[in-house]
């Protein structure tokens, strides 16, 4: 019998990561349910859009009804939860929609997925987990030393990092109180294609080809961990499928960098890949401005529990995923160029 896994928030960066991985590497159908806000974009899943296993559905996770529809009338076996307000910078400037979409929408949804769950036990089909998919961000911030692993207490320092922690104590409590089988995910810093130009490795790019000014946020001295978007679907899948119900996995690609080392990496593969540079190469272009508010220092993530209880491990190198996701945007300016003004319209706010 076919089995289908739902996906929220499927047009976004990494949730059409995941589509095209399901599509790709699975026999599941898929149905990505998503309300396609400023961050969605259906253009993301072209490659997938005709497969017939595969469909989209507008909406709010947050849509008790339709949510309700949309779990009788496809009847997953699995859900991936990625819908989400993303973006730090934003939530900073407004944290209304962080904490409706969230916290307010993943509570929503966990009620929706109970009453589905409920009736399927009742009926003996066992066969269901949900998977939340979260952000290392619930952590807080590390100094120079030490890694995120899956006991670090929360210390969320952002409206949304306090709004993913919050929308992780629900599941978890969603689990230890109704028995819902879930698992949680704790994800480090993606790049690769199809990721909006408001985050720092599209917004360098995309601003340095219009020979901008490459704003690095304070000394350029906070760490991030990176990881593409394609390891980390991998990794969704195998935790979705076989991590242990009620445990959550940190997920990783052991590549730290600072990010003014990220920047300058970025303008020396566009000097070698790019359109001429302007005088003085793209360096010439990197600016420091002021700092973000609360900015937390670094992050970095102990990965072994996925890697030695999943085998999961990552496939990208940074340099060469890096490399391949400059040539990405050099040859998909169809995609980025209607999101760059949208991108750009935040900063300008922030600086007037
Ligand atoms: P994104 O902003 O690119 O995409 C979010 C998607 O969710 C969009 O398609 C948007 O339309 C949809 N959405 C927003 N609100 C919705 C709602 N109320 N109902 C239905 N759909 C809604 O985000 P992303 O970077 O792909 O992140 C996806 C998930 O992964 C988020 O939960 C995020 O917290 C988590 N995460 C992201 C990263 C990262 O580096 N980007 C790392 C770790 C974890
Ligand atoms: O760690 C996982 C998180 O990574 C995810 O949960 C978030 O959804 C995702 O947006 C990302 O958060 P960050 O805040 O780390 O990503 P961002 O791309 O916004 O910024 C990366 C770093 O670069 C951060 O230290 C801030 C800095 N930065 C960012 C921008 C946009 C700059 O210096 N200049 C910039 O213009």
């Amino acid at each position: 019998m076919r089995k289908t896994a739902m996906v929220t928030g499927g047009a976004g960066f990494i949730g059409s990561a995941v589509c095209r991985y399901l599509i790709g590497e699975t026999d599941y159908d898929v149905v990505n349910l998503d309300l396609l806000t400023y961050a969605g974009d259906l253009r993301s899943l072209d490659s997938i859009k005709s497969n017939p296993r595969f469909s989209t559905i507008q909406g709010d996770i947050g849509d008790s009804e339709l949510v309700g529809e949309t779990l009788q009338r496809h009847r997953p076996s699995i859900i991936l939860h990625l819908a989400a307000e993303s973006h730090v910078d934003r939530s900073i400037d407004g944290a209304a929609p962080f904490i409706e979409t969230n916290i307010v929408g993943t509570f929503r949804l966990l009620e929706a997925v109970r009453t589905y769950w409920s009736a399927l036990a009742a009926a003996e089909q066992t066969e269901f987990r949900f998977l939340h998919v979260s952000t290392d961000e619930v952590y807080g911030t590390l100094g120079d030393d030490g890694l995120f692993s899956e006991t670090t207490p929360y210390s969320p320092n952002s409206p949304y990092s306090a709004s993913k922690a919050a929308s992780d104590h629900l599941v978890n409590a969603w689990h230890h109180t109704y028995g819902l089988p879930i698992v949680i995910s704790n994800c480090s810093n993606n790049y690769g294609p199809f990721q909006f130009p408001e985050k720092l490795i599209p917004r360098m790019v995309t601003t340095a080809l219009e020979h901008g000014s490459l704003p690095v946020y304070g000394a350029g001295n906070n760490v991030r961990d990176w990881l593409h978007v394609d390891d980390h679907a991998s990794a969704l899948w195998l935790v979705a499928t076989k991590g242990r119900l009620g445990e959550k996995y940190n997920i990783g690609g052991r590549n730290e960098r600072r990010n003014v080392d990220v920047v300058r990496t970025i303008c020396s593969l566009l000097d070698e890949l790019g359109p001429p540079a302007p005088q003085g190469g793209y360096e010439s272009l990197i600016t420091y401005v002021t700092d973000r508010l609360g900015h937390d220092h670094r992050y970095a993530i102990d990965a072994t529990k996925i890697e030695t209880e999943l085998g999961w491990k990552a496939k990208y190198d940074f340099d060469q995923g890096l490399r391949a996701t400059i040539l990405w945007y050099l040859s998909n300016e169809w995609w980025w160029r209607p999101h760059k003004d949208a991108a750009e319209a935040l900063y300008k706010a922030k600086a007037n």
